[in-house]
C-alpha cells in the first residue's frame, strides 16, 4: 500500500514499456493499461511483481472508471497519471479512411481526454497528482502526411495548456512531452514506414528517462512542455 501508484496508457509496447520497466525498477507500482493481453503478460515477466496489469481501451471511459476504482480501493492512492497511448498513420489526407480518422482521434486525443477527466477527482480531493501526455512534435508543428494525427496531438497540447492551469490551484502538476521520432513498433508494425534510419533516432529508454527525471522533481517547478527530437531532425 507505501508504493507509489502509476497508472500509464499504452504501456505494453515502445515507449509506454520503457516507461513502464524504468519506473517499476524505481520502485513505482505500475498499473499498465493496453489492450493485447499477450504483450501485458509479456510485460509483467519482463518487469516483474512492480508491474500489475490491465486490459483495456482507452476509448473505453467505463472500463477506465473501473479500473481506476479498483486501484484506488485495493491497491492506494494513484499518484500519476502517464497519457501514453496512441496510433499512428503516415499518410495523404486525402487518402486516409474515415474510420482511421476517427479511431486516430478517438485513442490519441479523447482517450486522453477520459483519463484524465476520471483521474481529476481523485487528484483534486487530495490536491496533489501529476498527469504526463506523451504527445508529440507533431503536436506542435504541422508535419505533412500527418493531418488527423497532429490535429489528435495538437489537441493534447491544448488540452493540457488549459487544464494546467485549471488544476494548479490544486497540486496538480501536467507535464506534456513532445517527441520526435523514436524507435518503437509504432514504425515496425503495419504498413507504417519510417523513411529514414531508425538507427538515427531517439529510443524509448530516453523518453523513460525523461519521465522519471520529471517525477523525481519538486512540486514546486512547473515543466510545461518539452520538446525533444533527434539530431537528424528540427521542429
Ligand atoms: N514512436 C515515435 O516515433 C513517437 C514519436 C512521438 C510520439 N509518439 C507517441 O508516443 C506514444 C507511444 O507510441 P509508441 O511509439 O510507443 O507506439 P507503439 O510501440 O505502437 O505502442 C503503442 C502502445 O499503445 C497501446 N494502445 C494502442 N491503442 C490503445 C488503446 N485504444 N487503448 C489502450 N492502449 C492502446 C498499444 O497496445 P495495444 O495495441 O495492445 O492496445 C501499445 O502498448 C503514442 O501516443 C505515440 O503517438 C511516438
Amino acid at each position: 500500500m507505501n508504493m507509489k501508484n502509476v497508472v500509464i496508457t499504452g504501456a505494453s509496447k515502445g515507449i509506454g514499456e520503457a516507461i513502464s520497466l524504468r519506473l517499476s525498477s524505481e520502485g513505482y507500482r505500475v498499473c499498465a493499461i493496453a489492450r493485447g493481453t499477450k504483450e501485458l503478460k509479456q510485460l509483467t515477466v519482463k518487469g516483474g511483481t512492480n508491474i500489475i496489469p490491465f486490459q483495456a481501451d482507452v476509448t473505453d471511459p467505463r472500463k477506465i472508471e473501473e479500473i481506476f476504482q479498483h486501484i484506488e480501493k485495493d491497491l492506494g492512492p494513484i499518484q500519476v497519471l502517464i497519457n501514453n497511448a496512441g496510433i499512428y498513420q503516415g499518410i495523404h489526407f486525402w487518402d486516409q479512411d474515415i474510420s482511421t480518422i476517427n479511431t486516430i482521434i478517438d485513442i490519441n486525443l479523447k482517450g486522453s481526454l477520459f483519463c484524465t477527466r476520471l483521474i481529476l477527482p481523485y487528484f483534486i480531493s487530495r490536491r496533489k497528482g501529476r498527469i504526463i501526455n506523451i504527445a508529440s512534435v507533431s503536436g506542435v508543428r504541422g508535419i505533412p502526411k500527418e493531418t488527423a494525427y497532429g490535429a489528435a496531438k495538437h489537441g493534447m497540447v491544448g488540452m493540457a495548456d488549459a487544464l494546467a492551469q485549471e488544476v494548479k490551484p490544486y497540486g496538480i502538476l501536467v507535464t506534456t512531452i513532445c517527441p520526435g521520432a523514436v524507435d518503437t513498433p509504432l514504425w515496425r508494425e503495419g504498413d507504417t514506414v519510417y523513411h529514414g534510419d531508425l538507427n538515427q533516432v531517439m529510443r524509448p529508454e530516453e523518453i523513460a528517462g525523461l519521465v522519471s527525471f520529471l517525477l523525481a522533481q519538486s512540486e514546486h517547478t512547473i515543466y510545461k512542455r518539452i520538446v525533444v527530437f533527434p539530431h537528424n531532425e528540427w521542429h
